[in-house]
């Protein structure tokens, strides 16, 4: 792994990385995704109660920083964050050698990591065959454009439609990096059966529609990932996915 061509990311382009947290089990390999963590790192870590999130923060962990050294000279263990007003972990400035911009998002069975030049990113990742009272969900947390939809779509088809919702308000919400400080009824998702969703914002927000694209993406049979992009002046955008098991193995999906 150590000795592969670095990756250029050109203006509107967006890599994700998807891992498996639960398929990588080798302990020499925790180990080493251990080491590669600050101390302040590895005590958040061991706070977690439950096994399984204490393993996936391990993993996501090792998959950030093995990401981004894809795309500068920086060993995976080097890099250093800090958090905007609301939590979004960014790059500390010593470590800004390149406008690198990411967001991680994790969910059972699944990590990913969106990384981008420049504009701000946001990704969500949920399992989608999960079953739920949808309708009472969207009622909550959805806008009423959005509720009504769900309520419309024949059964077979609300599951999905929800989980597309869900992920690309949550994808929004972690590009702004406010956190729940927006009102979740502030916007819409039209289209959000298709691959290029549209967002309809409330004049509240002050931000401009124009300014975002948004996917959906489909890693596993079982999980439905969104992606919230700035747009770059004159640049279209355009995203690929891959899978990655860190230090070990990279592959581009397809
Ligand atoms: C924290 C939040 C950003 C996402 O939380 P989440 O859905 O539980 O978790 P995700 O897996 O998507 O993302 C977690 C990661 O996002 C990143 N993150 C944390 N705060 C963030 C913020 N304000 N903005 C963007 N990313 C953030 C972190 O890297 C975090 O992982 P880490 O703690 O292991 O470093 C926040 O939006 C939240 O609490 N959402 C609640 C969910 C909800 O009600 N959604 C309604 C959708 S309709």
């Amino acid at each position: 792994m150590e000795n592969l061509p670095q990756l250029n990311l050109e203006p509107g382009q967006v890599h994700v990385w998807f891992t498996c947290p639960e398929d990588i089990q080798d302990p020499d390999l925790l180990a080493s995704y251990h080491s590669l963590l600050t101390e302040e790192e590895k005590e958040k870590q061991a706070r977690y109660i439950m096994p399984w999130h204490r393993h996936t923060s391990l993993v996501s962990r090792a998959l950030v920083r093995c990401v981004l050294s894809r795309y500068a000279a920086v060993k995976p263990r080097e890099w250093r964050f800090d958090k905007n007003n609301h939590g979004k972990p960014r790059l500390a400035e010593e470590c800004l050698l390149l406008p690198l911009q990411f967001n991680l998002a994790h969910t059972h069975g699944m990590a990913a990591c969106a990384v981008t030049l420049n504009g701000s990113v946001g990704v969500d990742v949920e399992r989608w065959d999960r079953q739920r009272d949808f309708d009472r969900l969207a009622a909550r947390y959805f806008s009423p454009y959005e509720a009504n939809l769900l309520k419309e779509v024949p059964e077979y088809a609300k599951r999905r439609l929800f989980f597309n919702i869900w992920t690309l308000k949550e994808s929004y919400i972690k590009a702004r990096g406010v956190g729940l400080s927006m009102g979740l009824d502030l916007f819409s998702f039209e289209a959000a059966e298709s691959g290029h969703p549209r967002i309809v914002l409330d004049p509240l927000l002050e931000d401009d529609p124009q300014a975002w694209a948004f996917r959906l993406l489909t890693p596993t049979e079982h999980h439905v990932a969104a992606l919230a992009v700035e747009r770059q002046p004159d640049s279209a955008c355009k995203v690929q996915s891959r899978f990655i098991i860190p230090l070990i193995h990279e592959e581009v999906m397809a």
